[in-house]
């Protein structure tokens, strides 16, 4: 796979206050009003995490006051700098805010993954940094040191980009984790988890990042397929003419609008060993870019578009993941790519076009050309035979309306939906389960065809439902699905925080490789 990320990552178990390294990283609490009789006092304000005590010491017990005076509240993801002049080996000290200390108990993962990359990201332009945050040395020790290390390296990930001139302030490449026991097994597993999942995490976010005219659906296919065949996948790449004579309608009309024709793309992992495993089946959307077709979208934030192909890519990354981490299940990915493009070759409102599946959909609005490729996709997952279908997609600006930026919709069979709800809770990528009322379905019958592509009699109400009741279409008799729109969540718009950057996040990456691994482990 080509290396997004060549930020290093081991573990450390000597003490903090002596690593030859360019900063530290040390996490502080907020405290409310210590013993509830009036203002604390600036330095009662503050309560330095647990793993921060030898640079405290080396500081004298100074340093909470120090804090203080410099503003440091301990809210989440704020960051600290202080010079330590001598004090401790490391010339910069940085303190990162993690709330108030959840009693008898370790900060929460996810409070530590933002934390340590809002760090991480602060101390861009130091080479060297360690990170010293309260790990718990119980049972949850090792899901705190996974959250520590994709954090650390999420934190440090930067899109290239396509400036003549580098920016002076380089992320950081080289990432100490300190633990009770470096040597640990357990704790170099995760380790080695981290830097695969970073890794394609950062890919991913790549994919999206990259200008839209350097990422049409035949380069898209020829990266992931090179990426799949390095990574020892299985690859399958239909080009357009494929398409047409294998009868997937819906990916064949969105793309003929396009000088740039489709593909679609199988990545394949099989476990070693014979025996019967489960089959999941994973889909992505991958519009490289829509404008909307003839049902053309309004100029405003239309670039914004070149995330179209969130789903496909995130998708990607995960079988590249899933090559890497080796578990004993099969996993297919099924990546429809298009751009969708206004033009003389355009499919139009009112065509007719009959998907994979052989159902005949009437089109009334170009611009839900999510479903039409999805549909096919889906249907093809289904003919090759799987256990579980999984599809992802930024698929409606309703997902946004109903849900907000962070928050992905599921729509699907009930169990596998509130599972994935329960995965993205443990991973945190927060998703909810939606309905799909039958009022969707009925203002979808069409006249002339056997569905309508969207809802005519709703029109814009209950955008994101229409989409999963569309999709519900195209997936076979009794397999069980969920669709996650990631309309919202799978890009950020504003400035960085946490492990997000401005642009294309991973989402649903981690919930998708948490789920494989829960699949495989039944
Ligand atoms: N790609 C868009 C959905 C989208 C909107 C993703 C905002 C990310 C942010 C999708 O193809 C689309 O245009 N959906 C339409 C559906 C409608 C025409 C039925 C929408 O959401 O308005
Ligand atoms: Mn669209
Ligand atoms: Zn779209």
């Amino acid at each position: 796979m080509t290396a997004p990320i060549t930020t290093a990552l081991s573990l450390v178990d000597t003490d903090p206050a002596e690593l030859a390294v360019d900063a530290i990283v040390i996490g502080v609490h907020s405290v409310a009003d210590a013993d509830g009789d009036g203002p604390p006092g600036l330095a009662g304000t503050l309560l330095l995490a647990s793993g921060a005590e030898s640079i405290a010491a080396a500081f004298d017990g100074r340093l909470t006051e120090t804090l203080a005076r410099l503003g440091a509240s301990g809210a989440p993801g704020e960051v600290t700098k202080v010079a330590s002049l001598g004090t401790v080996t490391a010339p910069v000290v940085a303190v990162v805010g993690l709330g108030p200390e959840p009693a008898g108990a370790a900060p929460a993962p996810e409070t530590l993954r933002r934390g340590a990359a809002a760090a991480i990201r602060a101390l861009a332009g130091n080479a060297s940094v360690a990170v010293a945050l309260p790990l718990p040395d119980d049972a949850d020790a090792p899901a705190a040191l996974r959250a520590v290390a994709e954090g650390a390296l999420l934190g440090a990930y930067k899109f290239k980009g396509y400036k003549t001139t580098p920016p002076v302030r380089g992320p950081v490449s080289a990432i100490t984790v300190q633990v009770p026991d470096a040597g640990d097994k357990a704790a170099q597993d995760e380790v080695a988890r981290a830097l695969v999942v970073a890794g394609v995490v950062s890919l991913c976010r790549d994919w999206v990042n990259t200008a839209p005219n350097d990422l049409r659906p035949p380069r898209f296919a020829d990266e992931v397929a090179s990426a799949g065949r390095a990574a020892g996948l299985e690859v399958e790449v239909l080009d357009e003419e494929q398409l047409k004579a294998g009868g997937y309608g819906g990916i064949v009309a969105v793309g003929q609008g396009s000088s740039a024709p489709p593909r679609l793309v199988k990545l394949t992992y099989r476990p070693a060993g014979d025996g019967p495993r489960k089959r999941v089946a994973l889909v992505g959307k991958g519009i490289t870019f829509d404008t909307g077709g003839v049902s053309i979208k309004p100029a405003q934030g239309m670039w914004e578009m070149k995330s179209d192909m969130a789903g496909a890519a995130a998708v990607a990354a995960t079988l590249l993941a899933v090559a890497a981490l080796a578990p004993d299940v099969e996993v297919s990915g099924y990546l429809p790519m298009a751009e969708n493009m206004p033009s003389a070759t355009s499919y139009r409102p009112g065509d007719v076009v009959t998907m994979f599946n052989g159902k005949r959909v009437e089109v009334l609005n170009t611009d839900a050309e999510g479903r039409m490729i999805l549909g096919d996709a889906m249907a093809r997952a289904c003919a090759d035979g799987c256990d579980y279908l999984v599809e992802t997609s930024t698929l409606t600006g309703g997902q946004v309306i109903a849900l907000g930026k962070r928050v992905a919709g599921l729509m699907g069979t009930p169990e596998l939906c509130e599972r994935i709800r329960d995965v993205g809770d443990a991973v945190g990528e927060a998703a909810w389960p939606m309905p799909m009322p039958d009022d969707v379905r009925t203002g979808m019958d069409s006249d002339v065809a056997d569905i309508s592509q969207v809802n005519a009699v709703m029109d814009r109400a209950g955008h994101m439902l229409q989409g999963g009741v569309f999709l519900r279409e195209f997936v076979a008799e009794g397999v069980p699905w969920t669709h996650i729109d990631i309309a919202g969540p799978s890009y950020h718009s504003g400035e960085p925080t946490g492990y997000w950057t401005k642009g294309g996040t991973g989402v649903p990456i981690r919930t998708l490789l948490e789920l494989v691994d829960r699949i495989a482990a039944e």
